[in-house]
């Protein structure tokens, strides 16, 4: 019987083999439950530690010297805040599920205050200091700052990187240029405003472990509770 199975076993995974497109190198994002990552679906972006070990969700937060708006990606200290729900848009509007690696939209719903779509971007203060905006738009590829990777944390399947790559132009042995991408992860180093439950999202070297144990997907279902209405989302996001 065992040996049966193992037969069994063998030939459904040489039929899979054969079945999976030869493209199909790239793995999908799992969530917290195993399942792959739903291009759309809105998902809380929570940290694989847990209480002390683990930090609150994201939220999209005002800096205070600005006004309400923009808003900035920021995390939660408190592992007991889940924050707002994010939905990823792969570049490919064809693909129903997010993939390790490629170029994804990650949005947080519309602002009916900001009056845009929370979608994430890159942005720079003067001082050289990057920081996430929510002023991106979903699916124009000549915005290179509004374009994500989800990478794999080292800290178990289920744990993930977020990431931003610059294309930078590198010349080789033979003088050819050619694109070679300088890429790094995000993490939340830059306290908020006094006072403030927060601290904004930048970057890290994109090899650091994350004190966090990296960044895990928890699928948003209209019972989850924990939504920030405060300034943006909406669980009515189409
Ligand atoms: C995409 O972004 C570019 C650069 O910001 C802009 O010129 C272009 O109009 C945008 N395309 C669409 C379809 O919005």
């Amino acid at each position: 019987m065992a040996h049966h199975l193992i037969l069994l076993s063998s030939t459904i995974l040489v039929a899979l083999l054969i079945l999976s497109p030869p493209t199909a190198a790239a793995s999908p994002v799992l969530d917290i439950d195993g399942n792959p990552l739903e291009a759309g679906s809105q998902y809380y972006v929570l940290t694989s530690g847990r209480g002390a070990a683990g930090r609150g969700g994201l939220t999209a937060e005002p800096d205070l010297y600005d006004g309400i708006c923009p808003l900035y990606v920021g995390q939660y200290y408190s592992w007991t805040k889940q924050g707002s729900p994010v939905s990823f848009h792969p570049a490919d509007p064809s693909q129903t599920q997010v993939t390790l690696g490629e170029d994804v939209n990650i949005a947080f719903g519309p602002s009916y205050v900001c009056r845009n779509q929370g979608v994430w971007q890159l942005g720079t203060t003067t001082g050289e200091v990057f920081y996430l905006t929510t002023n991106g738009v979903i699916g124009n590829a000549s915005n290179k700052a509004d374009w994500f990777k989800i990478e794999q944390a080292a800290f178990g399947p289920g744990s993930y990187k977020i990431v931003y790559c610059f294309a930078t132009p590198v010349t080789d042995s033979s003088s050819q240029t050619q694109r070679s991408e300088n890429c790094q992860q995000f993490d939340s180093t830059a306290p908020g405003p006094p006072g403030s439950d927060w601290s904004w999202l930048s970057f890290v070297p994109i090899d650091d472990p994350l004190p966090f144990f990296g960044f895990v997907f928890k699928k948003f279902t209209s019972t989850s509770t924990f939504l920030n209405p405060k300034f943006t989302t909406t669980s009515s996001y189409s």
